[in-house]
């Protein structure tokens, strides 16, 4: 096939790898600006190359015109994760979008392959603007975490170097290096854990020291300014302990203590009226 045919055929596909690492990368920014921990550590993509695209459709009998229906990974977006909890994540964000439709999905997280690669894979569709209209195609998206990467990344050069010839030591050695993988995520899973504890008692303490603040600052509108010195003094004293427990106590006596200044105030206001 002449190069401008090939080239009309993928230029939607350019477009569609663009546009998905894109939608991608703009969702990392929104996560790293709320302060959310984000699941997605990097996405990069392509474009299969007309030479691969050629060896599968010998490889697997496609004729030209079922080239597009039946080779699904011209489009191909990869996505990294840091921790395997996170895999589950990214594939419900993917669901939920209305600019991707799941065709099919292939778990080769509980299913390793016999070669020991683990990633999830989905098929999407996902439909570009082009000059003839929308043009609605194939694109695969393959999740996995950095570990599952740097397997692959490996197992795909002695792939490359041996031609499908690998020898029996070789794999053996890829094979027990993708156990090893295995228990570096759980580990690193357990990391994660105390990652997420963290963020979330951070986050806690800042609600409630803004919390507290508030409470301290309406009841200058009640209370004497010795007592409210007294509260403050003792706040910076709570503070300082670092204690999020001690924190919380002190949250809930001051927060008595302004419902009864509140109380009494509404009876005034309701006897002054
Ligand atoms: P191809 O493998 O691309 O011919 O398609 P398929 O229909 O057999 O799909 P499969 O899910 O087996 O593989 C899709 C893609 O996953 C491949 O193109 C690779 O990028 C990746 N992949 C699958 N198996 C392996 C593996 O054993 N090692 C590595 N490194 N990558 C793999
Ligand atoms: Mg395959």
């Amino acid at each position: 096939m002449e190069i401008q045919l090939w080239r009309n055929i993928l230029s939607p596909y350019e477009l569609a790898v663009r546009e998905i690492t894109l939608k991608f990368n703009h969702m990392m920014r929104e996560h790293r600006e709320k302060d959310l921990y984000c699941p997605i550590e990097q996405v990069t993509g392509r474009v299969k190359s007309i030479s691969s695209i050629l060896e599968k459709m010998q490889r697997k009998q496609i004729p030209m015109e079922r080239l597009e229906q039946e080779i699904e990974d011209i489009a191909g977006i990869r996505i990294i994760c840091q921790f395997e909890e996170d895999i589950d994540v990214v594939a419900s964000i993917i669901q939920k979008r209305t600019d991707m439709e799941i065709k099919s999905e292939k778990d080769y997280l509980t299913h390793m392959k016999e070669s020991g690669y683990r990633s999830y894979h989905l098929i999407i569709y996902y439909t570009v603007e082009t000059l003839d209209g929308p043009k609605r195609l194939q694109a695969e998206i393959q999740i996995r975490t950095l570990a599952m990467n740097f397997w692959a990344t490996i197992e795909h050069s002695l792939q490359y170097k041996y031609k499908g010839n690998m020898p029996p030591h070789v794999a053996e050695r890829l094979s027990k290096a993708a156990d090893a993988i295995i228990s570096l995520d759980h580990e690193m899973s357990s990391v994660r854990n105390e990652i997420m504890d963290a963020q979330n008692s951070s986050q806690m303490q800042t609600n409630l020291v803004a919390n507290i603040l508030s409470n301290i600052e309406n009841l200058y509108k009640y209370s004497s300014k010795q007592e409210i010195m007294k509260i403050q003094e003792e706040f910076f004293r709570v503070y300082k302990t670092n204690d999020l427990q001690q924190l919380e106590r002190f949250h809930r006596q001051l927060d008595i203590i302004s419902e009864g200044y509140r109380a009494q105030a509404v009876t005034y206001d309701y006897i002054g009226d």
